[in-house]
């Protein structure tokens, strides 16, 4: 498996200043997630968490239901560490997402800069399925990766860009598109990467505002 060794190696080797992705705080998904209005106790999955501090973030939000899945079981621990109480309430679980074995759904599927690594057309298509097969009707999928400005490679391995476009082709036959944003993320070493952010509802109906593009650009 070695895309698990890959992941496992980064995280024993490298603290969260040195890998490109960590954000002190995950300031775009809060937003977003906030925009949501989900009840407290609806049940909302990282995928791809990593060193991520989303699930901290959203559990000192009172969210009580929350799973945080990765592939490397050195990314959950280091996540769960940083919980100083509460960390055996969250579910963790190490999982290559494409093989997911769980009955569980989810009100809101968020992943950030894990979807761009599939790179096969057969994995993206078992992704998008597998991610509808575990939202609930009317649940979100908040998807971030990199955007055809951005990077070519993370960790030193390919990545698939995408544009508005090219993630509806993606995820609209399983789900209704809501909005898109472009962001640039400011990585720890001060080098600056491209994402582009989408929501999509599954079997949901969207109000007219949250289907107007958000080209706003942060830096
Ligand atoms: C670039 S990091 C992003 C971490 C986190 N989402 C964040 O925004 O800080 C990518 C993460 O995806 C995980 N990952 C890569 N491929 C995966 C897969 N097939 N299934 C589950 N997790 C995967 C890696 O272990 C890593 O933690």
């Amino acid at each position: 498996m070695p895309n698990k060794e890959h992941w496992e190696n980064i995280y024993e080797k490298k603290s969260d200043l040195e890998v490109s992705w960590y954000q002190e705080s995950p300031t775009t998904s809060l937003q977003w997630i906030e925009e949501l209005k989900l009840p407290k106790e609806s049940c909302i999955i990282d995928v791809g968490a990593g060193n991520s501090n989303l699930t901290s973030s959203l559990h000192d939000k009172g969210f009580s239901n929350l799973w945080a899945l990765d592939i490397s079981a050195n990314a959950l621990e280091r996540t769960k560490a940083k919980f100083s109480v509460d960390a055996d309430k969250i579910q963790w679980l190490v999982s290559d997402i494409l093989n997911l074995e769980i009955t569980q759904r989810f009100s809101l599927w968020h992943d950030r800069a894990v979807f761009h690594f599939l790179t096969q057309e057969t994995h993206i298509n078992r992704y998008a399925e597998v991610a509808s097969n575990h939202i609930s009707p009317g649940g979100y999928l908040l998807l971030a990766t990199f955007s055809t400005s951005g990077p070519k490679k993370c960790s030193g391995l390919d990545i698939t860009q995408y544009s508005e476009l090219s993630m509806q082709k993606v995820f609209e036959p399983y789900f209704s598109f809501c909005k898109s944003m472009v962001e640039v993320h400011n990585t720890p070493s001060g080098g600056q990467q491209n994402f582009i952010w989408c929501l999509f509802q599954k079997d949901g109906v969207h109000s007219p505002d949250s289907t107007q593009q958000e080209n706003n650009r942060k830096r």
